[in-house]
C-alpha cells in the first residue's frame, strides 16, 4: 500500500528501511529511500509503521496536538 503519494513509497518500503537502518526517525527513513519529505502528510502513518517496526509504542504518535513537522523532527 502507498503511504506517501508524494514520493510513491510503500508501507513495505518504510519497513525494510527501518529494518535495514534501525532508524526511528522518520527523516532517515525518507533519506534512506532517498527522498525528503514534501508535504507531510504521510507522517503520521510512517511514524506508526516505524513504531510498529521496532516494537515500541511511542507517545508522539498517538498525540493529537502533534504536527507533521514536530513528527517529522521526532
Ligand atoms: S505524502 Fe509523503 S511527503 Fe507528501
Amino acid at each position: 500500500m502507498i503511504v506517501c503519494s508524494c514520493n510513491v513509497l510503500s508501507d513495505q518500503d518504510v519497513r525494510s528501511a527501518v529494518k535495514a537502518e534501525r532508524t526511528c526517525s522518520i527523516r532517515q527513513v525518507y533519506g534512506c529511500l532517498g527522498c525528503s519529505a514534501q508535504c507531510g502528510r504521510c507522517a503520521r502513518t510512517i511514524r506508526r509503521i516505524i513504531d510498529e517496526a521496532l516494537g515500541s509504542a511511542r507517545p508522539a504518535s498517538s498525540n493529537p496536538d502533534s504536527s507533521a513537522v514536530d513528527l517529522l523532527e521526532y
